[in-house]
């Protein structure tokens, strides 16, 4: 929770304010994770939760931390947010170390955890915004204005002075999100963000995501099981399964990998009588006057071997293209796929 990432715990070390590389801001990489781990439990009852990971987020990028349940997402993002203690490993916010300057490192993130409640519900959704705001350092006239902004954009204003408590779970996680940006902070961890959202408020805050990372250079980490959400606004992708990083992509080469081998062709007719000639595993539909016929796991030799085949019983070809598989099919054979291991050829 949010309220326990300040005060609690402090070091007794000082804090010195220097940044590595501070000289060269946008040489810093919003967040730096390296070797991470986090492990629960002791003897027999170990659980690796996190295995080593280790990645960098520059300013201005969505990363989608994506993978099935209980696969370790959380146990990241709060191990970023300083809320929970690494087993191992090191993560650094802006230049700060999360262990070693931590209400500095906490300072620069908003975080919307999920599962735990991020505001306080006996406050109004106004006061929780003004009680996030100073607790991150700003003043009442800073925050004002911005609160406005936030929870008219939610449509939350005209209901701003009800207790949080009485919303429901959808408003909540509104007054969540605004308290995660209220302060405008240059770091933001949202897991499961649109979670119980409405159609138009969903629409809303991916629209934040979206300019909040590429007109204000905010690097955004993000987990969802909404995998066209995923798509549209990461531009990394970063798959995790039983705590083991198993792609860690840009969003389009991820998928481009899967599209080589894949193909739609459409030819004129109804699909009666091409039946001898599709392979086997392709998907064959009717689409208005035309047949589509969906090549999956076809290289291009099997593509000109259908093509050939199609001649041969004088089909009418219209149409063929390369398909871009959706995020969903990628991320299912990616999971299912034991060996699967991808890495950017140029990480
Ligand atoms: N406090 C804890 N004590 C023991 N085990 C924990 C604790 N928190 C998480 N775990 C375990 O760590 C693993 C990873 O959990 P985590 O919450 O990070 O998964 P997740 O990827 O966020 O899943 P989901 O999609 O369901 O939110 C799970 O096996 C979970 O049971
Ligand atoms: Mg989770």
């Amino acid at each position: 929770m949010l309220r326990t990432s300040e005060g609690a715990k402090e070091r007794p070390l000082p804090e010195r304010a220097e940044r590595r590389d501070a000289s060269d801001e946008e040489r810093v990489a919003a967040v730096d994770v390296r070797r991470l781990t986090k492990t629960y439990g002791r003897g027999a009852r170990t659980l690796t939760a996190v295995k080593p990971m280790t990645m960098t987020i520059p300013p201005g990028h969505v990363l989608g931390l994506l993978g099935p349940n209980g696969a370790g997402k959380t146990t990241t993002i709060k191990m970023i947010a300083g809320l929970i203690a690494p087993s191992s490993g090191t993560v650094r916010v802006k230049g700060f170390d999360v262990a070693r300057q931590r209400s500095l490192a906490v300072r620069q993130i908003g975080a919307v955890l999920e599962g735990s409640r991020n505001v306080y519900w006996p406050l109004s959704a106004w006061q929780n915004l003004l009680y996030f705001g100073r607790l991150k350092g700003l003043r009442g006239p800073e925050i004002k204005p911005r609160a406005r902004q936030l929870l008219t954009e939610l449509g939350l204003w005209e209901r701003r002075h009800e207790r949080v408590g009485s919303f429901s779970r959808g408003m909540q996680q509104k007054v969540a999100v605004a308290a995660a940006l209220i302060a405008d902070p240059p770091v933001v961890l949202l897991d499961e963000p649109t979670l119980g959202l409405d159609v138009e408020a969903a629409r809303t805050v991916k629209g934040w995501v979206a300019r909040l990372a590429r007109h204000e250079g905010k690097a955004i980490v993000l987990t969802t099981h909404q995998l066209e959400v995923a798509q549209e606004l990461a531009d990394r992708i970063a798959v995790i399964r039983e705590g083991d990083i198993i792609a860690d992509l840009p969003t389009a080469e991820l998928l481009s990998r899967y599209a080589e081998d894949r193909f739609q062709v459409l030819t004129a007719g109804p699909p009666d009588g091409l039946t001898p000639v599709v392979p086997d595993g392709a998907r064959v539909e009717a689409a208005g006057d035309a047949t589509l016929v969906t090549l999956a796991d076809a290289d291009s030799a099997a593509l000109y071997a259908f093509l050939g085949r199609l001649e041969g019983l004088g089909a009418h070809l219209l149409s063929v293209r390369q398909v871009q598989p959706a995020l969903e099919e990628v991320f299912i054979r990616l999971l299912h796929d034991g060996s699967a291991k991808l890495e950017s050829a140029g990480s």
